[in-house]
């Protein structure tokens, strides 16, 4: 049985993580998507939102679960007996910014980082993209998984897409 994580801070979850889940699970028996905290943004969702949203856009994907990581994804990796790490790029920017926390859990839990390419036509999608075109009424249905959209608009303030 091999168990990969696919940890983020899914606020919120987008169609660029789902393809990213998909292609895990397309190499590893179980997928644990870990909903974490990342110290250097500030969420505009809180936790249990981001964990409920994803448990439903993932709902549909068997042999994948949704979980919240409380503290060091380290310790997450451990407690899941997880034999990798699955991480998506869109670019270098990505690699840039994924490489030392590669490192870093490799040093702390031993595990390994695989990155996966997602689908081309995903990648203008980001989380932050997301919510900044919602901040400013731009349409993000095509972007995020059904009620995500309708979740983001509330947390902005906007009620209608405009
Ligand atoms: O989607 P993100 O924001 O790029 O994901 C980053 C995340 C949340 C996976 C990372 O910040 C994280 O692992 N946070 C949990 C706390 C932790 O273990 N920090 C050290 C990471 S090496």
């Amino acid at each position: 049985m091999t168990i990969a994580v696919c940890p983020g801070s899914f606020d919120p979850i987008t169609l660029g993580h789902v393809d990213v889940v998909r292609r895990a699970r397309s190499m590893f028996d179980e997928v644990v998507v870990g909903v974490a905290t990342n110290s250097g943004k500030s969420a505009l969702l809180d936790v249990d939102a981001r964990v409920e949203l994803a448990r439903t856009a993932l709902a549909g994907l068997d042999g994948v679960r949704v979980e919240r990581v409380a503290g060091l994804l380290a310790d997450f990796l451990r407690v899941n007996g997880a034999n990798a790490v699955v991480k998506g790029l869109r670019g270098g920017a990505d690699f840039d910014a994924e490489l030392p926390m590669a490192l870093m859990n490799r040093h702390l839990a031993g595990v390994e980082t695989v990155f996966v390419v997602g689908d081309p036509a995903l990648a203008h999608i980001a989380s932050s993209l997301v919510k900044d075109v919602a901040r400013y009424g731009g349409d993000i249905d095509d972007l995020v998984p059904p009620g995500v959209a309708d979740a983001v608009r509330a947390a902005v303030g906007r009620k209608d897409g405009r």
